[in-house]
């Protein structure tokens, strides 16, 4: 196969997808700001995975100023998908709700305000995908509702997995027979610092 390319970090970040003018605005808010949002090369494999998914029902767990359900609601749109998105800061939640008016995905992008694990109960019905994007101690808790909710064959993705905090978490979805999961090192330029974790997981097809 030859030499590996040099500065694969350098090499990688110019890759980086540029998103349209608000994801762009949305962006450099974030970084101004300190929001944790995903970035555009996890923004863009989550429109990925929606789109190849063909996901109709998306829930997103942390929604910030809502970066990455703009990017959820853009990948989901060709099969008129809908994505509900929990947000336990009502700030954001607002700020969210003005920018899904903005990106013109209003009508397909609901925010829920409230502790995730909480309106995560009190919810029926099933979706196609999920992401988890909070409060990393929280995985670990959600990952039964998360069960509960996704479509056997449906696709859980959890973010940011190399955090201490997401070992309980990492555990649990590994030694699970309801999941069929990878955890991969990731390099995701404008999402971390260096190296962090991502987690793709299959529910597995029989409910219990
Ligand atoms: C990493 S940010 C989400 C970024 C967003 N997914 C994006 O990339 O655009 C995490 C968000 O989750 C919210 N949050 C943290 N813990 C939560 C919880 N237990 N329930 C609901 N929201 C939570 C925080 O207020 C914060 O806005």
């Amino acid at each position: 196969m030859g030499k590996m390319i040099e500065d694969l970090e350098g090499y990688f970040k110019s890759f980086s997808p540029r998103g349209d003018d608000l994801l762009a605005e949305l962006q450099e808010e974030a970084e101004k700001e300190n929001i944790p949002i995903v970035g555009p090369v996890m923004g863009q494999l989550l429109s990925i995975m929606a789109g190849v998914t063909g996901a109709r029902r998306i829930l997103e767990l942390g929604t910030a100023n809502g970066y990455s359900a703009i990017w959820f609601a853009k990948g989901c749109a060709v099969a008129g998908g809908k994505v509900v998105s929990l947000e336990s800061d009502p700030e954001m939640a607002k700020r969210a709700r003005k920018n899904f008016q903005r990106a013109g995905v209003a009508d397909r992008v609901e925010v829920r305000e409230g502790d995730a694990m909480t309106e995560m109960v009190a919810m029926k019905g099933l979706f196609d995908l999920i992401f988890l994007d909070i409060d990393k101690q929280s995985y670990a808790k959600v990952l039964g509702e998360c069960e509960r909710l996704l479509e056997p064959g449906g696709l859980l993705i959890a973010d940011n997995t190399a955090f201490n905090d997401a070992k309980e978490f990492n555990a649990a979805i590994w030694e699970s027979d309801k999941w069929e999961a990878v955890n991969l090192l990731t390099f995701l330029p404008h999402h971390s610092e260096n190296y962090d974790g991502l987690c793709f997981a299959k529910r597995v097809l029989q409910h219990m």
